[in-house]
């Protein structure tokens, strides 16, 4: 088991499903106390709840679900107003929307995808940012060879945002949601040269997953469709990730073990963007 990495209060929306899901397990075993789940299917985050109680931890977070739709700026509010201690924040929720060329897709599609992935990502960072500023300095928990060491490691919080690895690479039919991830990626590089700095001490990155076994990439009979099988390949791993693969990273980011690392797009995709 690993040691308490991730001590404190930690916040992920997407929690009831895929890489959420596996995130929530992971910052449950490194350490975390309090943990609030967010996602618009509240069996999702009923299933996570049980999924983390069956690991039967010697001292398992308190686990805060507040269901609801992260696009819905009033629901922001509901859910921050239930939130006032805050170190950690991974944001996974998001959508692939509809296979499509751009000429075909219409408006509302790309409003509704933008308002998950873009911008009710966006105001969730806002929010992340506004408890966290209020966070004293925390020194880096594990080894260092100095006192003076651990405080210049320490952070305020930390910021980790799902992007993927086709907010750096195109891909057919997926144009929206590929610039919607660059969007993240961007916005994370920005966002990291506002707040990294004293007095500040929050660090912000991305995950860029590659192709990640979750309900995201299977079909309505839980198979990996024939198009998505050529994708697979091109990552020279040939295989797809798992979503404690990515929940790996994401606690990494989160703890002060990445101390120096921010406004970063970590790439775990077994290749897929190198080839
Ligand atoms: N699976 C992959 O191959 C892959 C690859 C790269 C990036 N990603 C990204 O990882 C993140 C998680 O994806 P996943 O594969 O776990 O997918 P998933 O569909 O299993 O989980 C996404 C979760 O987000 C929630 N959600 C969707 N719309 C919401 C809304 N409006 N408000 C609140 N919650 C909402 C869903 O209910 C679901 O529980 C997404 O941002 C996705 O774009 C996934
Ligand atoms: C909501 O979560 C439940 C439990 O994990 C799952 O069975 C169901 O498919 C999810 N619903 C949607 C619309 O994703």
């Amino acid at each position: 088991m690993a040691h308490k990495r991730v001590e404190g209060a930690a916040l992920v929306t997407g929690a009831g499903s895929g890489i959420g899901h596996a995130v929530c397990v992971a910052l449950s075993v490194s350490g975390v106390n309090t943990l609030y789940t967010t996602d618009i299917n509240a069996s999702g985050l009923e299933a996570t709840e049980t999924a983390i109680l069956n690991l039967k931890l010697p001292s398992p977070p308190t686990i805060k679900s507040i269901p609801g739709d992260i696009a819905s700026p009033e629901f922001i509010t509901e859910l921050f107003s239930q939130i006032s201690f805050l170190d950690y924040a991974i944001n996974c929720a998001g959508v692939l929307g509809e296979n499509k060329p751009t000429a075909e897709v219409s408006l509302g599609e790309f409003d509704r995808l933008n308002s998950i992935n873009y911008r009710g990502l966006w105001m969730c960072v806002k929010e992340e940012l506004k408890l966290m500023l209020k966070n004293d300095l925390r020194p880096y928990p594990s080894f260092t060879l100095s006192e003076q060491e651990a405080r210049i490691r320490g952070q305020r919080g930390s910021i980790v945002n799902i992007a993927s690895q086709l907010g750096i690479v195109g891909k057919t039919q997926a144009s929206i949601y590929t610039a919607s991830k660059a969007a993240v990626l961007s916005m994370t590089r920005s966002d990291a040269i506002d707040y990294s700095k004293p007095p500040h001490h929050i660090r912000i990155n991305s995950v860029c997953p590659g192709i990640i076994a979750t309900p995201m990439t299977s079909d309505e009979n839980g198979e990996v469709s024939e198009r998505l099988k050529n994708a697979i390949n091109i990552a020279p791993m040939e295989r797809m990730g798992l979503p404690s693969e990515i929940a790996d990273t994401a606690v990494f980011l989160c703890s002060g073990e990445s101390s120096f690392i921010t406004g970063h797009g970590l790439v775990a995709d077994g290749g897929y963007v190198i080839n």
